[in-house]
């Protein structure tokens, strides 16, 4: 039986859209060193693998496996890839507790945004670590809600922080992940890990749409807003002030957003 955790975000489409913005070059550019042109990539928890096809980009004679968990995201992953008209790039049903790949099967196994919402982040990396070919890396990348901060300050998205991590550990996970990384790749029992650190800025109109009415969007009609109320930390008026709030600072001009992604790549 797959250990199945329960994914906070959900997949409804407030969420899916804003992680699909993402892309290798500002999700990944941290591990670019290691990427090589024939480099054989897993991506775990890939999403809408808007990032997995600009891995696929790098290792233009190599190959991505990207996996996830949800089919529904996995038809958005596999849109995604249609659509870029890539050819060097598979989607597969898998979790990353139980991965479905001989020992040493990549150069490169990735996974961004995705420990934060595990209850057993040390088991995935450590079964990361086995399908990565002696000599390969492991590279992730997560945030630390912790470190979620704006400009003006707002009591209210102070809130929505304080119920997101509030959810988050309800769940079994941890929402600071980025700064656990070298923790739990020491706790695997991997030691050469390098750790940087990027920060996430939202200060154009456009980031302030693109971060603050997605989340005012996802605090009324993800999974993050029916634990919210299932797990008894907000009602459903308590979210549509969140929400407020969140349209609040995105209509801002002087809105500022900030926070801190952990970065780890490891040598296995
Ligand atoms: C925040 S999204 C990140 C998606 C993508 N990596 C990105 O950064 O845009 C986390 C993804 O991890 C997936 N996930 C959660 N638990 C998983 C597991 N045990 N195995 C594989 N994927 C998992 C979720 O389904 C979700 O699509």
């Amino acid at each position: 039986m797959v250990k199945r955790d329960v994914y906070t975000h959900g997949h409804q489409p407030a969420a899916v859209n804003q992680h699909a913005k993402r892309t290798a070059a500002t999700s990944a550019a941290f591990c670019r060193d290691v990427i090589s042109s024939t480099s054989q990539i897993l991506d775990v928890g890939c999403g809408p693998a808007s990032i997995s096809i600009g891995l696929a980009e790098w290792a233009d004679q190599g190959f991505v496996t990207a996996i996830d968990l949800g089919e529904q995201i996995l038809e958005t992953a596999n849109e995604t890839i249609r659509n870029a008209g890539i050819s060097n790039i598979t989607v597969e049903q898998a979790s990353v507790y139980e991965l479905p790949y001989e020992d040493q099967s990549f150069d490169v196994t990735y996974a961004h945004q995705v420990l934060q919402h595990l209850a057993d982040p040390v088991l995935a990396i450590t079964e990361m670590a086995r399908v990565t070919k002696s000599g390969g890396y492991i590279a992730v990348r997560d945030a630390d809600y912790y470190t979620m901060s704006c400009s003006p300050e707002s009591e209210t998205i102070d809130e929505w922080r304080r119920i997101y991590r509030l959810v988050a550990r309800h769940n079994g996970a941890e929402p600071d992940a980025g700064r656990h990384l070298l923790g739990w790749f020491h706790q695997a029992g991997i030691h050469s890990v390098r750790c940087t650190a990027s920060a996430g800025v939202y200060a154009t109109k456009e980031e302030r749409e693109n971060w603050g009415l997605s989340w005012a969007d996802r605090c009324l009609t993800t999974g993050f807003s029916e634990q919210a109320i299932e797990y008894g930390y907000a009602s459903r008026s308590d979210l549509e002030a969140l929400a407020e709030g969140w349209r609040e600072w995105a209509a801002n001009p002087d809105g500022y957003f900030q926070f801190i992604n952990g970065e780890a790549v490891a040598q296995v």
